[in-house]
C-alpha cells in the first residue's frame, strides 16, 4: 500500500512526467539497495523571478495525521478524503496496516481505513519512529482496548520533545504508564475513566492524544489550558461524525463526554495553513502575486496581519487569499505563540521576508527551544542575523547570494526553497526528503506559478559502498 503518484488529468505530459518520476525513483532505490551508488536528491532553484498565478493548497498534514491515526479507535471503516500526499502520511498508514488494518487508496488523496481487525499490537519500530504523530497510536489503542505499547516517537529536531503531559493524561484517565527503553506502555485493565486534566504548557500532541483517549472513557473528561490549533478542532469534528461527543475544541476547555461505541465516517481534511503560509511568504520574498486557492482565511489571520504590517497587499477571499507585493518591505519584530498566536512552523519561512526587510527586525521564539538551526543555513547565502538565547536579530536589507544549503528540518527547508526563489542565481537544497515530510508536490507547485525550480538527482559520493 502506498499513496499513488499524482497523474495530472491523465494527460500525455502528466503521465510522463509519472512514469519519469518512478523510473528516478526506482533508479535511486535499486542503487540503494545494491550498494553500487546512493543517489542524493536536491531541488535546483535558479531564482530571481516573481512568483505569479494560482496555487491551490492541499490538505492540513498535522490534521491528517491525527484523524489518521484517531480512524484507529472508531473501529470501523471511515473514508479520509482531501488527504495530503506526503511522506508523514503515508506512514501513518502504514502505523495502521502493520497491527491489522485494511487501506484502500480510492484516489490520490483519499483513503479507506478498515480498523475493525486491529489488534493492541506494538507497531515495528522503524516506522513509528519515523514521524512525531505517531503517539497518537497510544491514545486511540488505550482507549479502544485498555493497553497500548508504542514507541517513543521520531520527527524534526528543534530541541527537547517531551511527551510527560501525554502521560500526565494517561494516568489521570486510570492508565498505569510505563515509559522506558524507547517505548511508552499504558495498560487500563478495567478501561479508562473520566477526569479533570489540567496542561501546564499548552500542547497540540497532549491535547489530541487526551480526545482520542477519552471518547470511550466513562463519564466527562475536561481539558483546562487546552491547545487551539485548527487541527484539533478538525480531529474533534472528525471524531464527533464517528459518533464521539466533544465540545469546545477550538477554546482553552474542551469536554469530552464519554460514549460506549463509536462508528465510520466520511471526512474531509481542512487545508493546511502551513502550506498556505508558506506560498504567502514566498510570493513577497520574490516580489510577486499570488492567488493562494482552498484556504481557511481566519486561519492565517496572524501571518496576514503581520505581512500587512511589513507593507505587503494581503486580501481574503471566501476560500482564498491573496498576496501582492507592493514596495519594500517594512522590518517588524514577531513572536511565535500558540494558535491563535503567530505559528512557530512559519517561524523559518517568516525569517527570509526578515531578512529582506529594508531594516532590522526580531524574531522570538516561544515553543522550541531550538529551532533557528537554519540561520547557518540562511548565513551561507549572505542573510546577516544573530541569535540570542530565544531570538533571532536581523539587520535586512540582505541580497542573498546563491549556495548550496540543507533543510534541517521541514519548515526549514520549506525556507531554503523561499530563499532560493528569491536569489539571482542557481541555489541547490539538500537533505529535500525532509521538505517532502509535509509539503505536496512542491516543486511543481513552485513551477505552476513560475519558479524555475527542478528535482535532481546526483551520485552521492559520500555514501559510496564497497561492492564485492
Ligand atoms: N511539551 C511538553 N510536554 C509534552 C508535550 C509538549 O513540555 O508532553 C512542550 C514542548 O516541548 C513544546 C510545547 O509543549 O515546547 C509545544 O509542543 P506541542 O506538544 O504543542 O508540539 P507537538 O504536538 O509535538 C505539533 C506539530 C508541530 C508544531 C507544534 C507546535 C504535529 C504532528 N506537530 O507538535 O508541527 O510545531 O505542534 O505548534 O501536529 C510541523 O508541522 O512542522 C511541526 C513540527
Amino acid at each position: 500500500m502506498s499513496l499513488p503518484i499524482p497523474v495530472r488529468n491523465g494527460c500525455h505530459k502528466g503521465r510522463h512526467r509519472a512514469r519519469r518520476h518512478f523510473r528516478r525513483t526506482r533508479f535511486a532505490e535499486i542503487s540503494a539497495r545494491t550498494g553500487v551508488f546512493i543517489f542524493m536528491e536536491k531541488i535546483i532553484v535558479e531564482g530571481g523571478f516573481p512568483l505569479h498565478g494560482r496555487v491551490e493548497i492541499s490538505g492540513m498534514k498535522n490534521a491528517a495525521v491525527a484523524v489518521i491515526l484517531a480512524s484507529a479507535v472508531t473501529g470501523d471503516v471511515c473514508v479520509i478524503d482531501n488527504l495530503p500526499n506526503i511522506s508523514d502520511v503515508t506512514h501513518c498508514l502504514k502505523i495502521l496496516e502493520s497491527i491489522g488494518a485494511r487501506i484502500r487508496v480510492i484516489s490520490k488523496d483519499a483513503v479507506e481505513i478498515d480498523t475493525r481487525s486491529i489488534r493492541d499490537a506494538e507497531p515495528p519500530m522503524e516506522l513509528v519512529r519515523k514521524i512525531r504523530a505517531s503517539y497518537y497510536l497510544a491514545g486511540a489503542l488505550l482507549g479502544r482496548f485498555g493497553r497500548a505499547k508504542v514507541g517513543l516517537p521520531g520527527g524534526c529536531d528543534f530541541g527537547v520533545r517531551p511527551i510527560d503531559l501525554h502521560v500526565k493524561a494517561f494516568e489521570a484517565l486510570g492508565a498505569e504508564v510505563t515509559v522506558g527503553g524507547g517505548c511508552l506502555e499504558a495498560v487500563a485493565k478495567d478501561g479508562l475513566l473520566a477526569n479533570s486534566i489540567y496542561f501546564d504548557c499548552c500542547s497540540v500532541g497532549a491535547t489530541i492524544n487526551t480526545i482520542i483517549a477519552a471518547v470511550l472513557a466513562k463519564g466527562s473528561t475536561i481539558i483546562e489550558n487546552a491547545a487551539r490549533e485548527p487541527h484539533i478542532v478538525d480531529l474533534a469534528n472528525f471524531l464527533n461524525a464517528c459518533g464521539a461527543d466533544i465540545r469546545g475544541a477550538g477554546t482553552n476547555i474542551i469536554k469530552i463526554n464519554g460514549v460506549e461505541r463509536l462508528h465510520g465516517c466520511e471526512y474531509s481534511i481542512i487545508p493546511d495553513m502551513i502550506e498556505a503560509g508558506t506560498f504567502m511568504v514566498a510570493a513577497a520574498a520574490t516580489k510577486g502575486n499570488l492567488y493562494i486557492d482552498n484556504v481557511i482565511p481566519k486561519h492565517l489571520e496572524t501571518l496576514s496581519a503581520k505581512m500587512r504590517e511589513m507593507g505587503i497587499t494581503v486580501e481574503e477571499y471566501d476560500e482564498a487569499v491573496s498576496v501582492v507585493y507592493t514596495d519594500t518591505m517594512k522590518p517588524v519584530n514577531v513572536k511565535t505563540l500558540p494558535y491563535p498566536g503567530f505559528p512557530t512552523d512559519m517561524n523559518p519561512q517568516m525569517a527570509v521576508l526578515l531578512c529582506l526587510a529594508n531594516g532590522a527586525s526580531t524574531l522570538s521564539e516561544t515553543i522550541w527551544s531550538n529551532r533557528f538551526r537554519y540561520v547557518d543555513e540562511l548565513q551561507r547565502m549572505g542573510a546577516r542575523i544573530r541569535v540570542e538565547d530565544k531570538t533571532a536579530f536581523f539587520e535586512g536589507n540582505t541580497v542573498f547570494t546563491p549556495a548550496t544549503v540543507k533543510a534541517v528540518d521541514l519548515r526549514a527547508g520549506a525556507a531554503m526553497v523561499i530563499a532560493a526563489l528569491a536569489t539571482n542565481g542557481r541555489t541547490e537544497i539538500e537533505e529535500i526528503a525532509l521538505i517532502e515530510r509535509g509539503y505536496v508536490d512542491i516543486v511543481e507547485k513552485f513551477r505552476g506559478v513560475g519558479a524555475n525550480i527542478r528535482k535532481a538527482y546526483f551520485p552521492d559520493s559520500t555514501k559510496q559502498a564497497n561492492v564485492s
